[in-house]
Protein backbone atom coordinates (compact mmCIF):
# COMPACT_ATOMS: atom_id res chain seq x y z
CA UNK A 1 0.00 0.00 0.00
CA UNK A 2 1.60 3.00 -1.51
CA UNK A 3 1.70 6.57 0.54
CA UNK A 4 -0.80 9.03 -1.15
CA UNK A 5 0.95 12.50 -1.02
CA UNK A 6 -0.42 14.96 0.37
CA UNK A 7 0.06 19.07 -0.67
CA UNK A 8 3.04 20.22 1.97
CA UNK A 9 5.61 18.69 4.72
CA UNK A 10 6.90 20.47 7.46
CA UNK A 11 10.88 20.52 7.40
CA UNK A 12 13.28 22.98 9.94
CA UNK A 13 10.64 25.73 9.95
CA UNK A 14 9.30 25.71 6.39
CA UNK A 15 6.31 24.13 4.63
CA UNK A 16 7.78 22.47 1.35
CA UNK A 17 5.62 21.11 -1.31
CA UNK A 18 5.49 17.29 -0.95
CA UNK A 19 7.61 16.32 -3.94
CA UNK A 20 10.39 18.76 -2.36
CA UNK A 21 11.04 17.12 0.60
CA UNK A 22 14.25 15.76 -0.21
CA UNK A 23 17.64 15.26 1.84
CA UNK A 24 21.11 14.83 0.88
CA UNK A 25 22.13 11.25 -0.06
CA UNK A 26 25.28 11.85 2.44
CA UNK A 27 23.35 12.37 5.62
CA UNK A 28 24.34 11.06 8.68
CA UNK A 29 20.85 9.41 8.85
CA UNK A 30 20.97 7.86 5.72
CA UNK A 31 24.30 5.81 6.80
CA UNK A 32 23.93 5.25 10.64
CA UNK A 33 20.34 5.04 11.12
CA UNK A 34 20.10 7.87 13.49
CA UNK A 35 17.06 9.42 13.86
CA UNK A 36 14.02 9.53 16.11
CA UNK A 37 10.57 9.73 15.38
CA UNK A 38 6.71 9.66 16.08
CA UNK A 39 3.81 7.87 15.01
CA UNK A 40 0.95 10.04 15.79
CA UNK A 41 -3.27 9.32 15.10
CA UNK A 42 -5.31 12.62 14.24
CA UNK A 43 -8.93 11.41 14.53
CA UNK A 44 -11.81 12.16 13.02
CA UNK A 45 -14.03 11.81 16.16
CA UNK A 46 -17.60 13.01 16.13
CA UNK A 47 -16.72 16.09 17.97
CA UNK A 48 -13.93 17.00 15.34
CA UNK A 49 -10.42 16.03 14.44
CA UNK A 50 -8.28 15.80 16.99
CA UNK A 51 -4.98 13.96 17.87
CA UNK A 52 -4.33 11.55 20.71
CA UNK A 53 -2.16 12.65 23.40
CA UNK A 54 0.02 14.36 21.31
CA UNK A 55 2.02 15.57 24.92
CA UNK A 56 2.93 11.56 25.43
CA UNK A 57 3.96 11.36 21.93
CA UNK A 58 6.47 15.12 22.06
CA UNK A 59 7.60 13.98 25.04
CA UNK A 60 9.04 10.10 23.78
CA UNK A 61 10.81 12.61 20.56
CA UNK A 62 12.25 14.47 23.47
CA UNK A 63 13.36 11.35 25.49
CA UNK A 64 14.57 9.46 22.12
CA UNK A 65 16.51 12.31 20.71
CA UNK A 66 18.23 13.10 24.48
CA UNK A 67 19.10 9.32 24.68
CA UNK A 68 21.40 10.01 21.71
CA UNK A 69 22.77 13.36 22.63
CA UNK A 70 20.70 14.91 19.57
CA UNK A 71 19.16 18.55 20.77
CA UNK A 72 16.40 19.48 18.99
CA UNK A 73 16.42 22.81 17.92
CA UNK A 74 12.75 23.17 18.74
CA UNK A 75 10.88 23.83 22.07
CA UNK A 76 8.10 21.36 22.37
CA UNK A 77 5.25 24.56 21.99
CA UNK A 78 6.97 25.07 18.68
CA UNK A 79 6.27 21.19 17.28
CA UNK A 80 3.38 21.25 18.90
CA UNK A 81 2.20 23.77 16.82
CA UNK A 82 4.47 22.89 13.89
CA UNK A 83 2.27 19.33 13.49
CA UNK A 84 -1.17 21.46 13.57
CA UNK A 85 -0.20 23.67 10.90
CA UNK A 86 0.95 20.42 9.36
CA UNK A 87 -2.32 19.14 9.26
CA UNK A 88 -4.19 21.94 8.97
CA UNK A 89 -2.46 23.22 5.85
CA UNK A 90 -3.37 19.78 4.44
CA UNK A 91 -7.16 19.82 5.07
CA UNK A 92 -6.93 16.71 6.56
CA UNK A 93 -9.75 15.61 9.18
CA UNK A 94 -8.18 12.42 9.99
CA UNK A 95 -4.05 11.32 8.94
CA UNK A 96 -0.81 9.86 10.75
CA UNK A 97 1.53 11.85 11.95
CA UNK A 98 5.36 11.45 11.61
CA UNK A 99 6.87 14.01 13.06
CA UNK A 100 11.14 12.79 12.45
CA UNK A 101 14.17 14.40 13.93
CA UNK A 102 17.47 12.87 12.10
CA UNK A 103 21.23 14.01 11.60
CA UNK A 104 21.57 15.41 8.52
CA UNK A 105 24.11 16.54 6.21
CA UNK A 106 27.72 17.66 7.19
CA UNK A 107 30.05 15.01 8.58
CA UNK A 108 30.11 11.58 7.12
CA UNK A 109 31.99 9.49 9.67
CA UNK A 110 30.09 7.79 12.67
CA UNK A 111 30.38 10.48 14.94
CA UNK A 112 27.38 12.59 14.84
CA UNK A 113 28.08 15.27 17.37
CA UNK A 114 29.08 17.78 13.98
CA UNK A 115 26.20 16.71 11.92
CA UNK A 116 22.82 19.10 12.19
CA UNK A 117 19.53 18.05 14.43
CA UNK A 118 17.36 18.60 11.93
CA UNK A 119 13.18 18.05 12.38
CA UNK A 120 9.98 17.16 9.46
CA UNK A 121 6.84 16.58 9.95
CA UNK A 122 4.32 14.86 7.70
CA UNK A 123 0.73 13.68 7.61
CA UNK A 124 -1.04 10.91 5.30
CA UNK A 125 -3.90 9.45 5.33
CA UNK A 126 -3.75 5.93 7.36
CA UNK A 127 -6.12 2.63 6.88
CA UNK A 128 -5.95 -0.14 8.84
CA UNK A 129 -2.28 -1.35 9.54
CA UNK A 130 -2.46 -5.28 10.17
CA UNK A 131 -5.70 -5.49 7.83
CA UNK A 132 -9.22 -4.24 7.51
CA UNK A 133 -10.79 -7.19 9.98
CA UNK A 134 -7.86 -7.71 12.20
CA UNK A 135 -9.83 -5.36 14.79
CA UNK A 136 -12.84 -8.01 15.46
CA UNK A 137 -10.99 -11.10 14.22
CA UNK A 138 -7.84 -11.38 15.40
CA UNK A 139 -5.04 -11.84 13.65
CA UNK A 140 -2.34 -14.91 13.60
CA UNK A 141 0.98 -14.94 15.04
CA UNK A 142 4.32 -16.22 15.49
CA UNK A 143 7.13 -15.91 17.90
CA UNK A 144 10.15 -14.81 16.14
CA UNK A 145 13.18 -16.25 16.07
CA UNK A 146 14.69 -12.99 16.36
CA UNK A 147 14.77 -11.07 19.95
CA UNK A 148 14.82 -7.63 20.48
CA UNK A 149 18.07 -5.98 21.46
CA UNK A 150 19.69 -6.55 25.03
CA UNK A 151 19.71 -3.70 27.06
CA UNK A 152 22.85 -2.89 26.84
CA UNK A 153 23.28 -2.96 23.02
CA UNK A 154 20.28 -0.48 22.04
CA UNK A 155 17.66 1.45 24.00
CA UNK A 156 15.11 0.69 23.03
CA UNK A 157 12.84 2.95 25.09
CA UNK A 158 13.88 5.34 22.04
CA UNK A 159 12.14 5.46 19.08
CA UNK A 160 14.88 5.42 17.19
CA UNK A 161 15.26 4.65 13.41
CA UNK A 162 17.87 2.08 13.73
CA UNK A 163 15.68 0.34 16.40
CA UNK A 164 13.70 -0.60 13.35
CA UNK A 165 16.13 -3.01 11.21
CA UNK A 166 15.56 -5.26 14.23
CA UNK A 167 11.73 -4.64 13.86
CA UNK A 168 12.19 -5.16 9.36
CA UNK A 169 13.23 -9.12 10.60
CA UNK A 170 10.87 -10.02 13.31
CA UNK A 171 7.71 -8.53 10.68
CA UNK A 172 9.82 -10.05 6.85
CA UNK A 173 9.97 -13.48 8.97
CA UNK A 174 6.28 -13.76 10.27
CA UNK A 175 4.97 -12.14 6.92
CA UNK A 176 6.64 -14.99 5.15
CA UNK A 177 5.75 -17.55 7.46
CA UNK A 178 2.33 -16.74 6.78
CA UNK A 179 1.28 -14.34 9.79
CA UNK A 180 0.04 -10.80 10.53
CA UNK A 181 3.32 -10.38 12.94
CA UNK A 182 5.67 -11.90 15.29
CA UNK A 183 6.30 -11.71 18.67
CA UNK A 184 9.36 -11.02 19.60
CA UNK A 185 11.69 -12.20 23.07
CA UNK A 186 13.82 -10.09 25.03
CA UNK A 187 17.32 -11.50 25.01
CA UNK A 188 16.34 -13.79 28.58
CA UNK A 189 13.99 -15.36 26.46
CA UNK A 190 10.85 -13.74 27.89
CA UNK A 191 7.92 -12.33 25.77
CA UNK A 192 8.99 -8.50 24.94
CA UNK A 193 6.32 -7.13 21.68
CA UNK A 194 5.61 -7.52 18.81
CA UNK A 195 7.26 -5.29 15.28
CA UNK A 196 5.40 -2.43 16.49
CA UNK A 197 3.14 -3.12 18.90
CA UNK A 198 3.16 -3.82 22.71
CA UNK A 199 1.28 -7.26 24.15
CA UNK A 200 -0.99 -7.51 27.32
CA UNK A 201 -2.49 -11.21 27.90
CA UNK A 202 -5.23 -11.98 30.14
CA UNK A 203 -5.66 -14.97 32.00
CA UNK A 204 -8.58 -15.52 34.41
CA UNK A 205 -9.79 -12.11 34.54
CA UNK A 206 -6.16 -10.25 35.12
CA UNK A 207 -4.50 -8.73 32.82
CA UNK A 208 -0.29 -8.87 32.63
CA UNK A 209 1.85 -7.26 30.26
CA UNK A 210 5.85 -6.60 30.03
CA UNK A 211 7.77 -4.37 31.95
CA UNK A 212 10.17 -1.67 30.29
CA UNK A 213 13.07 -4.23 31.10
CA UNK A 214 11.82 -6.41 28.77
CA UNK A 215 13.35 -4.47 25.94
CA UNK A 216 9.98 -2.79 25.09
CA UNK A 217 9.22 0.56 23.57
CA UNK A 218 6.94 2.32 26.06
CA UNK A 219 3.86 2.75 24.50
CA UNK A 220 1.65 5.58 24.26
CA UNK A 221 -1.42 3.03 23.44
CA UNK A 222 0.25 0.97 26.13
CA UNK A 223 -0.09 3.56 28.95
CA UNK A 224 -3.46 4.15 27.74
CA UNK A 225 -4.63 0.82 27.92
CA UNK A 226 -3.48 0.34 31.48
CA UNK A 227 -5.46 2.90 32.66
CA UNK A 228 -8.65 1.82 30.82
CA UNK A 229 -8.44 -1.49 31.85
CA UNK A 230 -8.07 -0.31 35.63
CA UNK A 231 -10.79 2.51 35.24
CA UNK A 232 -12.75 -0.88 34.63
CA UNK A 233 -12.01 -2.42 37.30
CA UNK A 234 -9.43 -5.15 36.50
CA UNK A 235 -5.57 -5.94 38.12
CA UNK A 236 -2.91 -4.64 35.10
CA UNK A 237 0.33 -6.52 36.16
CA UNK A 238 3.57 -5.47 34.73
CA UNK A 239 5.45 -8.69 35.30
CA UNK A 240 7.95 -10.66 33.09
CA UNK A 241 5.90 -13.04 31.24
CA UNK A 242 7.12 -16.21 30.07
CA UNK A 243 7.19 -17.72 26.55
CA UNK A 244 4.35 -20.67 27.43
CA UNK A 245 1.59 -17.61 29.05
CA UNK A 246 1.18 -17.52 25.54
CA UNK A 247 -0.02 -21.37 25.22
CA UNK A 248 -2.53 -20.44 28.00
CA UNK A 249 -3.49 -17.37 28.07
CA UNK A 250 -7.41 -16.34 27.71
CA UNK A 251 -6.99 -13.59 25.29
CA UNK A 252 -3.81 -11.85 23.87
CA UNK A 253 -4.02 -8.64 22.47
CA UNK A 254 -1.37 -6.04 20.73
CA UNK A 255 -1.95 -2.24 21.21
CA UNK A 256 0.07 0.47 19.09
CA UNK A 257 -1.11 4.13 17.50
CA UNK A 258 -0.98 2.07 14.06
CA UNK A 259 -2.44 -1.31 15.48
CA UNK A 260 -5.02 0.59 17.92
CA UNK A 261 -6.62 -2.28 20.33
CA UNK A 262 -5.69 -5.81 17.76
CA UNK A 263 -6.86 -9.23 19.33
CA UNK A 264 -4.68 -11.76 18.74
CA UNK A 265 -6.52 -15.18 17.70
CA UNK A 266 -3.69 -17.82 17.31
CA UNK A 267 0.46 -17.97 18.29
CA UNK A 268 1.73 -20.82 15.93
CA UNK A 269 -1.20 -21.95 15.09
CA UNK A 270 -2.24 -22.19 18.32
CA UNK A 271 -5.84 -20.73 19.11
CA UNK A 272 -5.26 -18.47 22.21
CA UNK A 273 -8.30 -19.27 24.57
CA UNK A 274 -11.43 -20.21 21.63
CA UNK A 275 -9.85 -18.19 18.75
CA UNK A 276 -11.98 -15.54 18.96
CA UNK A 277 -12.48 -11.58 20.93
CA UNK A 278 -12.38 -11.76 24.06
CA UNK A 279 -14.59 -10.07 26.75
CA UNK A 280 -11.93 -7.98 28.08
CA UNK A 281 -10.46 -6.82 24.99
CA UNK A 282 -14.00 -6.04 23.57
CA UNK A 283 -13.83 -3.87 27.04
CA UNK A 284 -11.49 -2.37 26.72
CA UNK A 285 -11.46 -1.48 22.66
CA UNK A 286 -15.11 0.42 22.90
CA UNK A 287 -13.58 2.27 26.09
CA UNK A 288 -10.63 3.13 23.72
CA UNK A 289 -13.11 3.74 20.77
CA UNK A 290 -15.19 5.69 22.98
CA UNK A 291 -12.42 8.32 23.05
CA UNK A 292 -10.93 8.19 19.49
CA UNK A 293 -14.53 7.80 17.54
CA UNK A 294 -16.90 9.38 19.99
CA UNK A 295 -14.70 12.13 21.54
CA UNK A 296 -15.68 11.31 24.85
CA UNK A 297 -12.27 12.26 26.91
CA UNK A 298 -12.41 13.12 30.32
CA UNK A 299 -8.70 13.19 30.80
CA UNK A 300 -7.76 15.63 28.41
CA UNK A 301 -6.07 13.25 25.74
CA UNK A 302 -7.26 14.61 22.65
CA UNK A 303 -6.36 17.71 20.91
CA UNK A 304 -8.53 19.30 18.61
CA UNK A 305 -7.07 20.55 15.60
CA UNK A 306 -9.79 22.81 13.59
CA UNK A 307 -12.17 23.92 16.56
CA UNK A 308 -10.25 24.51 19.99
C1 LIG B 1 8.40 -1.37 18.63
C2 LIG B 1 7.11 -0.74 19.02
N1 LIG B 1 6.52 -1.12 20.16
C3 LIG B 1 5.35 -0.58 20.57
C4 LIG B 1 4.72 0.39 19.82
C5 LIG B 1 3.44 0.99 20.30
O1 LIG B 1 3.66 2.29 20.76
P1 LIG B 1 2.52 3.40 20.70
O2 LIG B 1 1.34 2.84 21.41
O3 LIG B 1 3.11 4.57 21.39
O4 LIG B 1 2.24 3.65 19.27
C6 LIG B 1 5.30 0.82 18.62
C7 LIG B 1 4.67 1.87 17.81
O5 LIG B 1 5.05 3.00 17.90
C8 LIG B 1 6.53 0.25 18.22
O6 LIG B 1 7.11 0.64 17.08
Amino acid sequence: MAVKPVDKIWMNGKMVKWADANIHILSHVIHYGSSWFEGIRCYATKKGSAIFRLDKHLERLYDSAKIYHAEIPYTKKQLEDAILETIRVNNMKSCYIRPIVYRGYGDVGVNPLNNPVDVAIAVWEWGKYLGAEALTQGIDTCVSSWTRPAPNTLPTIAKAGGNYLNAQLIKIEALKGGFAEGIALDVHGYVSEGSGENIFMVKNNDVYTPPFVSSILPGITRSTVMVLLREAGYRVHEVMVSREMLSIADELFFTGTAAEITPIRSVDRQPVGDGKLGPITKEVQQRFFDVVRNGNDSKNWLKFVYND
